[in-house]
């Protein structure tokens, strides 16, 4: 995989952008950076159009729809492990065999086999929710990460992160060893990707963070982020056939920006600059699942501006998710889209858990919401920019979630469109009483090859 076709952009070019970049005021709306029309050269603005087309193409009608059949994945999954469990205790003296815990639809379809490593590909059928239509580098070479280093913006160096995420097509990238990567600006991933953690402690810290912008289908699977920061931004290659002129980065852990088709699964994310996780600008087709976030103030932001209607297209699965220690807010913050919260489970935060403006659609269903001591902070829901008869309309509604410690979720709004289902097909949520089991591996999991993980 050569990298020979460099585009090479004419100084004059690249100073005028500057020029523009600067002259004009960028609004800085909830930290997100949304690009100005100056930012964007020709080859982006024809990606943009195309990744729109794509995200009007994922966007589904009924998402009542996706959240339902989620609902039965979690059931059928957990039932197979509870008979599983039964069969054991039946044999007598047969103990629970090996350290396979898969008790989540999204686990259970890959971590109890043990030729995980062998079979990467399987990952890419796992996905569940909004992001389930997301395969990755499925079908394209597996590329090994073995050099941590990170010093050409423009021409990565073979070995590197930064040059598996910029290749044509997909993609499988895996690494030799564990390592620590601090990355010097942020790290453009293109379409048909796949970064696969599993194996190796992989540590992206105290560096620049993950873009995606107008990309389509990739994962993130079982890496560790943590203390990213802001970047001055320049010339970085976003693709194989294009580098271009970035701005400033916020700091974000995961930025998903005009994209779809992104599954984020079993990371572990803590103490960044801007967000743990932003998705803005029309993305839709996205699911975080099995993720694990502490010690972060703003932890996710579905959409940053309450000006930009294009985030009515967004559709986003939030599930199996352990919100932990040191969370203040943004569980998430959302605007505009369908956001469904499912079987997290919410041990802390300072503010509030759940936010938005502009009417989101917010269907929580079986999480476990246990509030802080603080009086003042019990409630789980936080509206923004609205007065209670504006937002009264908006609906947010609570479904078998458990409330703990005061824990108060204030729903609003006509009940979510059930219209597809027969009452008869109607497969309840499971209740936030179950989120401990479905959660017990959130984050970055230590898979050893040979063995299930
Ligand atoms: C669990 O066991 C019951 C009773 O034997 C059976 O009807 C059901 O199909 C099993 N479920 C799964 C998911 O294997």
């Amino acid at each position: 995989m050569g990298m020979e076709k460099i585009m090479v952009e004419s100084s004059t070019k690249i100073a005028f952008i500057l020029l523009v970049t600067f002259a004009i005021t960028i609004p800085c709306l909830e930290a997100a950076h949304v690009l100005s029309p100056a930012e964007i050269d020709d080859f982006v603005k024809a990606r943009a159009e195309e990744a729109h087309k794509v995200a009007v193409e994922t966007y589904v009608p009924i998402p009542e729809g996706v959240a339902h059949d989620l609902n039965v994945a979690v059931h059928m999954s957990m039932e197979a492990e509870e008979n599983n469990t039964r069969r054991e205790m039946r044999q007598k003296g047969k103990k629970h065999d090996g350290p396979c815990e898969a008790t989540n639809p999204i686990d259970s379809c890959w971590r109890c086999k043990a030729d995980w490593a062998a079979n990467r590909f399987q990952l890419a059928k796992c996905s569940k929710g909004f992001g389930r239509k997301t395969t990755g580098g499925l079908g394209g070479p597996i590329y090994v990460v073995t050099d941590e280093s990170d010093n050409d913006m423009v021409n990565p160096k073979p070995g590197t992160l930064r040059f598996g995420a910029v290749q044509k097509g997909p993609l499988w990238i895996t690494f030799a060893r564990s390592m620590v990567i601090r990355l010097n600006q942020e790290l453009m991933v293109s379409s048909d990707k796949t970064i696969d953690g599993r194996g190796a402690n992989v540590q992206i810290r105290d560096g620049a963070g993950i873009t995606m912008q107008f990309v389509n289908n990739v994962i993130i699977h079982g890496l560790h982020i943590q203390n990213i920061k802001a970047k001055p931004g320049g010339l970085i290659r976003d693709s194989f056939d294009h580098t271009g002129q970035r701005t400033r980065s916020d700091g974000d852990a995961i930025s998903i920006y005009g994209s779809s088709n992104i599954w984020i699964d079993h990371l572990s994310l803590s103490e960044c600059e801007d967000g743990l996780v932003d998705i803005i600008q029309g993305s839709t087709g996205i699911t975080i699942s099995n993720c694990h976030m502490t010690k972060h103030n703003d932890v996710m932001l579905f959409g940053a501006s309450d000006s930009y209607t294009g985030d009515k297209l967004m559709q986003i699965t939030v599930a199996f998710n352990h919100f932990g220690q040191g969370l203040i807010q943004r569980m998430p913050r959302c605007r505009y889209g369908f956001v469904h919260v499912l079987n997290n489970d919410y041990t802390h935060w300072i503010m509030y858990a759940i936010g938005g403006s502009s009417s989101p659609t917010i269907l929580s269903q079986g999480n476990r919401f246990i509030a802080p001591d603080n009086g003042a902070a019990k409630e789980v829901t936080h509206r923004d920019y609205a007065p209670p008869d504006v937002w009264k309309n908006w609906q947010w509604s609570s479904e078998l979630d458990v409330f703990m410690n005061g824990a108060k979720f204030v729903p609003s709004g006509a009940p979510i469109n059930r219209k597809p289902f027969k009452k008869a097909y109607m497969m309840q949520p499971r209740d936030g009483s179950h989120v401990s089991r479905l959660t017990r591996n959130a984050g970055a999991l230590n898979c050893v090859v040979g063995k299930p993980c």
